[in-house]
């Protein structure tokens, strides 16, 4: 039997895709100890900056700062170093940034992580948006198959020194077997069965998803937007535990 203070699951990850900082507080609230890893993201931290993430570490959350950079190397490997001191776990790039850009960052956070005495966040790469469709994968000129752009992305990354991808549960299998089981697989796309896709298009089950090789799984509005989020929750977790 689980006692209250670990009905949590390290492995779910909340999106805190709100806007402000009350609105976050009171999600973390309710959700209580139900959800010990948020995932803040774009909408919360550009309206709410570096406090939002001392708030969560304060709470003694851990912290998937999803900005999902895409530039130049040197461009991207200077904002990690500056995102790094917020005290997040984990941080990523788009890996459509190119090989050299994931390299530099990789190397960068590490060199900034030893010369700070800090411990070193994960940094993992987006590889296909999770809201694409095959269709509109071809209306953007591509002709290989999503799955291989995944794959490949998957393989550029581990490469270049990263510690995982972001991808959508339904390419968590290839990758496990290409990457090794050391490299973390993160992905949302997540909805229980029955439930609406929302603007997802390749998406599974929890139990599915970590059946397939994933080792997080970023759910939100699956939680957030339902009648009782933490029972949302802890029935979510409950899915993982059966996996
Ligand atoms: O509400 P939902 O469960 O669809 O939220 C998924 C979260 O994961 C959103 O914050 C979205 O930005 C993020 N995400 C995604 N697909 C990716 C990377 C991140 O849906 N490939």
């Amino acid at each position: 039997m689980k006692g209250v203070e670990d009905v949590h699951d390290d492995r779910l990850i909340v999106a805190l895709d709100v806007h402000t900082m009350e609105d976050a507080k009171s999600l973390v609230d309710e959700l209580g100890e139900s959800v010990s890893y948020y995932k803040v993201g774009m909408e919360l931290f550009y309206s709410v900056g570096a406090p939002v993430v001392s708030y969560l570490k304060e709470k003694g959350k851990k912290v998937f700062l999803d900005l999902k950079l895409h530039d130049i190397p040197n461009t991207v490997a200077g904002g990690l170093c500056s995102l790094m001191g917020l005290g997040a776990d984990i941080l990523n790039v788009h890996a459509g940034g190119g090989y050299a850009m994931m390299k530099k960052s990789a190397e960068a956070l590490h060199a900034a992580a030893e010369e700070q005495g800090m411990e070193c966040p994960k940094l993992i790469a987006i590889t296909v948006l999770t809201s694409i469709s095959p269709e509109e994968w071809r209306r953007m000129g591509h002709t290989s198959e999503i799955g291989d752009q995944v794959l490949r992305f998957a393989g550029l990354a581990k490469e270049a020194g990263l510690d995982g991808v972001v991808a959508s549960p339904q390419e968590a299998a290839a990758i496990r077997e290409a990457c090794g089981a050391d490299f973390l697989i993160v992905t949302p796309g997540i909805r229980p069965a029955g439930a609406s896709m929302d603007d997802q298009n390749r998406i599974a089950t929890p139990a599915a998803a970590l059946r397939n090789g994933a080792t997080h799984l970023v759910v939100g509005r699956p939680i957030r937007a339902a009648e009782h989020p933490r029972e949302a929750a802890e029935k979510m977790i409950k899915e993982m535990e059966d996996a």
